[in-house]
C-alpha cells in the first residue's frame, strides 16, 4: 500500500490536522447512518486522528480505529476518552483477523480517494468484506468527480492563528490533474519552519464504483448526497450482498 501523506504521518502536521479540518460536522451524517443500520461493533478505516472513532465509542459503540500514519494515531489516543477506542496501526488489512463479526465499515474525510492503484483499493474492499458480518455495512465517501473539487484547492499564502495564539502561513497548489488522479502539495510555515505535504488523490464515478463494490460482494443500497457539502460528495451505503457470488460456497 502506499504511504500516507505527510500531513497525516508527519508528527508536526499531523498535530494541525484537527485544526485546519474545521467542525467536522461532515462527522454527523456517519453518526446518524451509524444508528440507522442499528451498528454496535463498528471499524473506522483510515481513522486519523480518530475524531468520528471517539464520538462513536462515546455513544457505546465498540470501535476500532486502523491508519497507517502512526503520528496521527497519537493525536487520536490524546483525546478524551480515546482508551474506549481500539486502535490499530496499518490499513484495512490488518483488520483480516476480525473474524468476520463487524456490524459496520466507514471511511470518512474521502479516505476511499488515497487509494490511487486498483490494486490497493482492491485489497482495502476485499479487507473490509472480510471483517464484516454477513449483512454488514460498508458506507463511504468520496467527492463527485464531475464537480471538479480540485478548481478550489489553490490557496495562496494566507496568515492563520491557531487555538494556542501562534500563527501559521499556509498555501497549497495544484500541481496536476492527470484525470482520474489529481495532485497538489501543500505547505505550513510555523515557528520557523515550513512543513510540506504533498498527496495524489483518485476520482472514481459512481458506476466504476458500484461494479468494484460488487465484485468484492457487496450491494449498493442508496448513494447519498453530503448534507455539509451538497452537489459536491457520493455518500455510498452499502452491504454485504445476501446473494451469494459465482465461487461462495
Ligand atoms: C483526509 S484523512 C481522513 C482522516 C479521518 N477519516 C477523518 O475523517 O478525519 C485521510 C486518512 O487516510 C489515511 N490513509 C492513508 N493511506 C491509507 C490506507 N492505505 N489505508 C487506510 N487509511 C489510509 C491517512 O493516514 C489519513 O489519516
Amino acid at each position: 500500500m502506499r504511504a500516507p501523506d505527510d500531513a497525516f504521518a508527519d508528527p508536526k502536521q499531523a498535530a494541525l490536522y484537527d485544526f485546519f479540518d474545521g467542525d467536522r460536522s461532515d462527522l454527523d451524517l456517519y453518526l446518524s447512518i451509524a444508528a440507522e443500520v442499528d451498528a454496535d461493533s463498528i471499524v473506522d478505516i483510515g481513522c486519523g486522528t480518530g475524531s468520528l472513532a471517539v464520538r462513536l465509542a462515546e455513544g457505546g459503540k465498540t470501535v476500532v480505529g486502523v491508519d497507517p500514519a502512526a503520528a496521527s494515531l497519537d493525536v487520536a489516543r490524546g483525546k478524551t476518552n480515546a482508551e474506549r477506542v481500539r486502535w490499530l496501526l496499518g490499513d484495512a488489512t490488518a483488520l483480516r483477523d476480525h473474524h468476520a463479526n463487524v456490524d459496520l465499515a466507514v471511511m470518512t474525510g474521502n479516505v476511499a480517494q488515497v487509494f490511487i492503484s486498483d490494486k490497493d483499493w482492491h485489497e482495502t474492499l476485499s479487507s473490509i468484506r472480510s471483517c464484516l458480518r454477513p449483512g454488514g455495512w460498508l458506507v463511504f465517501e468520496t467527492r463527485r468527480p464531475e464537480a471538479r473539487a480540485w478548481n478550489e484547492w489553490d490557496l495562496p499564502p494566507t496568515e492563520v492563528t491557531l487555538p494556542d495564539g501562534r500563527s501559521a502561513i499556509v498555501s497549497r497548489s495544484v500541481t496536476s490533474v492527470e484525470f482520474p488522479l489529481v495532485s497538489f502539495e501543500g505547505w505550513t510555515e510555523i515557528d520557523g519552519e515550513t512543513l510540506w505535504t504533498g498527496s495524489t488523490l483518485r476520482f472514481r464515478n459512481q458506476e466504476e464504483i458500484a461494479r468494484d463494490l460488487a465484485r468484492h460482494g457487496f450491494e449498493v443500497v442508496d448513494v447519498r448526497d453530503a448534507p455539509d457539502r451538497p452537489g459536491k460528495e457520493l455518500i455510498f451505503l452499502t452491504r454485504v450482498s445476501v446473494t451469494p457470488r459465482p465461487g461462495d460456497s
